[in-house]
This record gives C-alpha cells, structure tokens and sequence, in this order.
C-alpha cells in the first residue's frame, strides 16, 4: 500500500504547483508512477524507456501486459528518441495538430522497450496540449509512458476525483488540474501502413486529418474489417464499461419501446438532446437525466459522459438510456464510446 499524494495544481501558488512538477518528474526518473491531468483524459504515467515503470503501470491498473501504452512528448526533438524514422506524414499531422489530441502509431525506436509497446515493433506517440502534462514531461526530460489513468475496465477519468477513486493506494502522486477539457481519449492513427488507418476516432476527425493524409482510409472501411487490426484499442479487451447496462436508443417511436418500464424507472438514467428529451421524458424519470441543446454542441456530452457513467454506478442506476447520435464530427468518437459501453 502507497500512500497516495494528492495536489490540486489549479488551486496552489505558483511555487507549490512548481513543487509538485518537480516532485512528479523525481518520481518519474526513479522509476515511479505519476497520475496527471490531459486535455483528454487523465494518464498514468512512467519512464517510457523503462520497462519496469510499464510493469508498475499495467499492475496499477490491473491491465494485461500487453496492451500497448502511449507515449508522450513535450517537444518535437523528444519524438527522435521514440521512433525509428519520422516519416513525412507524421510531421504534417505534428505540425496541425500538437499539441493535442492525436496519437500515431509508428516504428518504434531502439531505446522503448517492448514492455511499453506491449512486445510490438511500432509504438503510439502523441504530444498532449495540457499544461500540468507538458511542464511535468519537460522536468522529467523524459518521455512518459501512460494509459488512461483508470482501473481496467473502468470509464477513463475526466476528473482527479475519479482517478482518485481508482488509484489511491496504488501510486505515490496525483497532480489534480481539475475536469478536463475534451473528456474522450485521443483520435489514434496507424501511420505504419501503406494506407493509414485511425485505429480509435475522437476528437480529431478523419475530414480534418484527410487533407494530410491523402491515403487515409475512411472509418466506414475499417469497421468492415475489424480483424484487419487486431491490436486496435477495445478489440481485444472490453473498455469504457460502467456497472449499468447502457441502452442505445434510435431516434423515432421504435426507440421509445425500449424506454423505462414503470418498475424500474426510478433506477434509470437519461442522456437525450433537448428535442428529443421533449418525446421521451414521460417514459423516464425527471431527476436523473443529463439533457443538451444544439448550442451545447457534442463537446458538451464528450465532456460529461465518463463522469456520468462513474455517477450512474455510484447512485446504483441500473440503465443508462443514451440517445443515438448522428455519426458526424466529435459523436464518431461519442458513438464509438457509447457502443463499447453498450457492449456486453
Ligand atoms: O487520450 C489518450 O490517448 C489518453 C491520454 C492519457 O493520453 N491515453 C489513453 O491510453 O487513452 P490508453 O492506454 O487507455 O489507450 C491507448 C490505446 C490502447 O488501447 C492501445 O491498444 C493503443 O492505444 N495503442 C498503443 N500503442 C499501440 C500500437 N503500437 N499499435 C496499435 N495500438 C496501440
Ligand atoms: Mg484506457
């Protein structure tokens, strides 16, 4: 048992936060584990070079051994050290989209061992645009090694609170930087093929990567062949699950057949745009519903949903009623999350 530190760097004085970067980057050049704020999700970080700080990852969140963790950078020299080559593409997509929420996939470099690819030759690399990340990586001066800082099996944590939940006891540092702000981990793309693929969509989008990447294949296409890939994230392990069964409800009177029955009404829970809340909300209750207006847009729902489905499981809700999202823009990456959660 660890005694975990817990900092909320957005509510300290210069120096203390300064102190907390500090203390997190001793830890990470010692081999620890730091828990730390991103623009996406929450991420536990460890030395990238050092396969034993991978294994304290996957015990930490009692993950298997060989599901790849990513890597992340706080300036562009930083990637010579994780890749073997860096090949045109990579630094157009770099140059639009870092810092931020993008991971690509590429061979990896002699100095990351496979216990943080997971035993592959090609690793994911991405440069977060969240402050607490880039000053804890830049005082470490290594590249930082982390999944999602979430148990296995958990929704990925949007808020230090969650991660708390999940974690104390099991790492020394948690830098708190409050919710975060996309809330849907990063978009992942393979640049290791002939014809790049986006292995997990968010909130960078196949329209915005395409003018980069003139091969891209179109996600319609790599769902038509899941075996194609199987290292593809939630493929081969189930993710994002909360306790409640979640129900996808299409829009128009079939959906309102699989609404609430009378009986369990009370334990359900509502995640429905406003005008669509309008036909539904006589079959579900008032209190329990998460409900948003055009002008709130997607983001609003990519930003709440994890915290939700943790809500959900912690009130002892037994459904979660999600309605069916038109797959455009950030809802690709929606729908994508909600259909695992709906998995069973
Ligand atoms: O937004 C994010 O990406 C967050 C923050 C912390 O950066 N991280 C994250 O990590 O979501 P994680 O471990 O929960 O998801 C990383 C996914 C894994 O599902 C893994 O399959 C995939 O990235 N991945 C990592 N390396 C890969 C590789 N070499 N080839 C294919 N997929 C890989
Ligand atoms: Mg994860």
């Amino acid at each position: 048992m660890t005694e975990t530190k817990w900092i909320k760097t957005n509510q300290v004085n210069i120096q203390t936060y300064r102190q907390g970067i500090e203390y997190g980057a001793q830890l990470l050049t010692q081999g620890e584990l730091v828990a730390f704020p991103t623009e996406t999700v929450y991420g536990l970080g460890g030395n990238a070079f050092d396969p034993k700080a991978a294994e304290k990852i996957y015990a930490a969140k009692g993950r298997p051994s060989d599901n790849p963790l990513i890597v992340h950078i706080s300036y562009i020299d930083m990637l010579e050290e994780v890749v073997a080559e860096i090949p045109p593409v990579c630094r157009r997509l770099a140059f639009e989209f870092w810092p931020g929420p993008l991971t690509m996939i590429l061979p990896k470099g002699d100095k990351i061992p496979l216990a943080t690819t997971g035993g592959l030759e090609t690793v994911a690399v991405r440069m977060p645009s969240h402050g607490v990340a880039l000053d804890l990586i830049d005082a470490a001066s290594l590249p930082v090694a982390a999944p999602s800082a979430n148990l296995s099996g958990k929704p990925s944590p949007t808020r230090g609170d969650h991660v708390y939940q999940d974690m104390a006891g099991r790492i020394p540092l948690l830098l708190d930087g409050g919710p975060v702000d996309i809330g849907v981990e990063s978009t992942i793309i393979d640049l290791t093929l002939p014809e790049p693929v986006i292995l997990r969509p968010g909130k960078i989008t196949y329209e915005e990567m395409k003018p980069f990447v003139p091969r891209l294949k179109p996600p319609r296409f790599v769902q038509a062949d899941p075996d194609h890939h199987p290292k593809a994230p939630g493929m081969k392990y189930r993710h994002y699950a909360p306790e409640a069964q979640v129900v996808i409800v299409p829009s128009g009177s079939e959906g309102l057949d699989l609404l609430a029955r009378e009986d369990d009404r009370e334990q359900s829970y509502g995640v429905f745009s406003q005008q669509r809340w309008n036909q539904v909300k006589d079959y579900l209750p008032g209190e329990n519903k998460f409900i948003f207006t055009p002008e709130d847009g997607y983001e609003y729902v990519a930003h709440r949903l994890f915290h939700i489905f943790r809500q959900c499981d912690k009130q002892g809700i037994k459904k979660i009623y999600i309605e069916e999202l038109p797959e455009e823009g950030l809802a690709v990456a929606l729908m994508n999350r909600i259909r695992k959660a709906a998995a069973r």
